[in-house]
């Protein structure tokens, strides 16, 4: 018997459905391709899955924006399919966790076209947010009620021709709902329910500091850039909407989960979500934030445990996912050697899945995946690069699918000759996950044997801790029979006494390699 609810611990991984396994051939991944691969996640050895957006929607956002929150897009599959990979996924041991969309949904939602349908000032509207426009101060000449900016770039307003501009902090085509409806709380409440009677064990909430915006709507004043602690973000009428909706988790058996995507401006306002009544979870972003250095590692570490430790709540450790550039290749910065990044990857695994709390997983690092960067603009399709005119490439280099087999072009991740979404680089035949299975080196082998062997100590591991003295450049840590020292400088250490479990590079004779970590126990 386990002694903590499953998911203070686990490694859940991120499915990015459209990229991970496409069976039907349309070029885009599905629930029937997530479930002939079930068994790629069970030998892998992680304990549960986030699906990223898989409901109707016209993909002006990769899904991110939602026009039907209660069934599945017909390229993704049906709600038949998605049964069956509930059931599927919990007869592999693997639990599934779902997106949920609360800040905006697509302006093809019903809801929005209600509104758009409806006059100024009609109840259709007050789901949504509008808002007159603002004289200009010299000009005079009309413009948006306030100064926010998107997150996509441009403004985060846009004009209707009847003379009302609707709130949008993402894309245009992404409204944001007004939270202080209560029609959509009770929607939302009600969504929830769906996917909890369907059998999910949890949600991750999309934008979850966003829902609520300060009444007054007033500038940010010339500070063109997210203000996490702004009008926009973290207001605290958004804590009861989770307090209701831990009463919501906390019917159902099964110990169900929700993990918030929370960007606050330091771990404590983070912690402000993890109150004993509210969200199980809130991404650590910091970690991903941090260059390869163990000082800042460190400091990211000791900051995200001093916040959660008063509330006894677990962080949550994460890398990289579908909205930031892999870290295979965030670590060949700020000079490239040949290898480095995978060298550096593998060591950072050790570190991450040595912290107390849980770690989410990318889909592709377990391949070693690197970003694509090299991608034809044509093909790119993330609204950052669109909406930046191609200034910012946005998101596309780090969703290529998923290379599974063969050694061309679709790599198995559709079936031979279909032109998948997004194009896949040659040169990625020798990352495939089958050329991986049958080499002891490899990634894919290397995370395998990592999961397996933390899945094996982890009932032994306490909840903190001990920090140990190391040299400069490097961290060294215990949790009760395991120590992990992880070196980030490029000399040989000596690491802390300790018979080796796992090291990421062979031992240098009895010293730790730079760029390299190790999994010692016992003294
Ligand atoms: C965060 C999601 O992870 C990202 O992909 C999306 O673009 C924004 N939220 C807006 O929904």
């Amino acid at each position: 018997m386990r002694r903590i609810p499953w998911w203070r611990d686990a490694v859940v991984y991120e499915v990015y459905v459209r990229s991970f396994a496409d069976s039907d051939g349309n070029g885009e991944g599905d629930l029937q391709g997530i479930r002939s691969r079930l068994g790629h996640l069970r030998d892998l050895g992680v304990d549960a899955l986030w699906l990223t957006p898989f409901y109707p929607s016209p993909l002006a956002d990769g899904g991110y924006d939602v026009a039907d929150y209660r069934d599945v897009d017909p390229r993704f599959g049906t709600l038949h399919d998605f049964d069956a990979l509930v059931s599927d996924a919990h007869d592999h041991g693997i639990r599934l966790i779902v997106d949920i969309v609360p800040n905006h949904s697509s302006d093809r939602h019903r809801w929005f076209r209600e509104a758009l349908a409806a006059p100024p000032g009609a109840p259709a509207r007050s789901r949504y947010v509008f808002r007159p426009g603002k004289p200009g101060e010299r000009s005079g000449e009309e413009g948006p009620p306030n100064d926010w900016p998107s997150a996509f770039g441009g403004p985060a307003w846009t004009r209707l021709d009847d003379g009302e501009w609707y709130l949008h902090l993402y894309a245009p085509e992404q409204p944001d709902f007004n939270w202080r409806d209560p029609e959509v709380r009770h929607e939302f409440e009600d969504v929830l329910r769906f996917w909890l009677d369907r059998g999910v064990d949890g949600f991750r909430i999309d934008v979850a500091a966003g829902l609520f915006k300060d009444e007054s709507f007033h500038d940010l004043g010339g500070q063109n850039r997210r203000v996490l602690n702004g009008p926009m973000y973290s207001r605290p009428e958004v804590h009861e909407v989770y307090r209701k909706w831990r009463q919501i988790l906390d019917e159902y058996d099964g110990e169900r989960m929700a993990i918030g995507e929370v960007w606050t401006d330091g771990p404590e306002d983070l912690a402000l979500y993890l109150r004993p009544d509210e969200l199980h979870q809130v991404f650590q972003f910091d970690l991903q934030l941090a260059p390869w250095s163990a000082t800042a590692f460190r400091d990211v570490i000791v900051a995200a445990l001093k916040a959660v430790a008063p509330i006894g709540a677990a962080p949550t450790w994460v890398l990289s996912s579908h909205d930031s550039i892999r870290h295979v290749t965030r670590y060949e910065q700020p000079v490239s050697v040949p290898g480095i990044g995978l060298a550096r990857a593998r060591a950072a695994l050790l570190m991450l899945l040595a912290l107390p709390g849980s770690a989410y997983l990318y889909q592709g690092e377990e391949l070693g995946l690197p970003e694509v960067t090299d991608l034809p603009g044509e093909a790119r399709q993330d609204p950052i690069w669109k909406r930046t005119n191609g200034e910012l490439a946005g998101r596309d280099g780090c969703r290529v699918p998923l290379p599974w087999s063969g050694s061309a072009e679709p790599f198995g991740f559709s079936p031979d000759r279909v032109r998948p979404w997004l194009p896949m680089p040659e040169r990625w035949a020798p990352l495939t996950a089958e050329a991986q299975a049958a080499d002891p080196s490899s990634m894919l082998t290397w995370y395998r044997d990592a999961l397996g062997l933390r899945r094996r100590l982890r009932d032994d591991l306490p909840d903190d801790l001990e920090w140990l003295d190391s040299p400069d450049t490097t961290l060294f840590f215990s949790r009760g029979p395991l120590t992990c020292a992880l070196n980030c400088g490029e000399n040989p250490v000596r690491p802390p006494a300790g018979t080796p479990l796992l090291t990421s590079t062979p031992l240098y004779g009895d010293l730790l390699p730079g760029n390299a970590a190790a999994w010692l126990t016992g003294p």
